[in-house]
């Protein structure tokens, strides 16, 4: 990543907008509305990866008309065929409740490689929830590396740097309500 200046904002950094707010929201409402119909009578566990599904996660589930609860959950990303020294996938952030016979719902903002979900999902299989599903925001499907299903997707998207939405640039401009797409001079 060059170098930038925040203070400057995102509109030097910005190539074009590859998903408006509107569009955001409007896309927030169907997913919610799907999942309240496949989750009807039933609870789901919303689980956020941290961080960048933070703002997916709080648009969501102003839509879902199931019993919900949430929480959080991070995990340190690694390369291909990377994990820690003893094997297994490294947990920064656990979750605060137990996911057994639940139903548990993963809610990220972009999945790219995959590994970081196929990580999160090898993790939460072994605690025995009752289904276990993932719901992305953005889909990068060209750049898959390890299979992943994913149950929902917002939007499929190219190769491109993506940033807003819960999405850094070196930890700024999360905060944005739009999704763009960075100037490849900035890459
Ligand atoms: C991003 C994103 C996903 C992951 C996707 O997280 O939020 O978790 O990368 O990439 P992958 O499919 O190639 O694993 P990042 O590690 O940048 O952390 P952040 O959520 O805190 O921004």
């Amino acid at each position: 990543m060059a170098n930038f200046d925040p203070h400057k904002g995102y509109a030097p950094l910005l190539a074009e907008t590859l998903v408006t707010e509107s569009q955001l929201q409007m896309r927030c409402g169907e997913l919610g509305g799907q999942i309240s119909e496949d989750y009807a009578g039933r609870e789901v566990l919303l689980i956020c990866i941290l961080r960048g599904g933070v703002m997916f996660l709080t648009d969501l589930m102003r839509h879902i008309r199931v019993p919900c609860q949430i929480d959080m959950m991070a995990v340190q990303s690694y390369g291909l065929g990377a994990r820690s020294s003893n094997g297994e996938p490294r947990i920064t952030l656990d979750l605060n409740s137990s996911i057994r016979d639940r139903h548990v719902l993963l809610v990220e903002d972009i999945v790219d490689s995959g590994h970081t979900i196929a990580q999160v999902l090898k993790i939460l299989q072994t605690r025995e929830p009752a289904s276990l599903k993932v719901c992305a925001l953005l889909n990068k499907q060209s750049r898959r590396q390890a299979h992943v299903p994913l149950s929902y997707v917002g939007f499929e998207i190219e190769d491109k740097y993506v940033f807003g939405y819960g999405l850094d640039l070196d930890e700024y401009f999360r905060n944005l309500p739009f999704i763009g797409v960075l100037k490849p001079e900035h890459y």
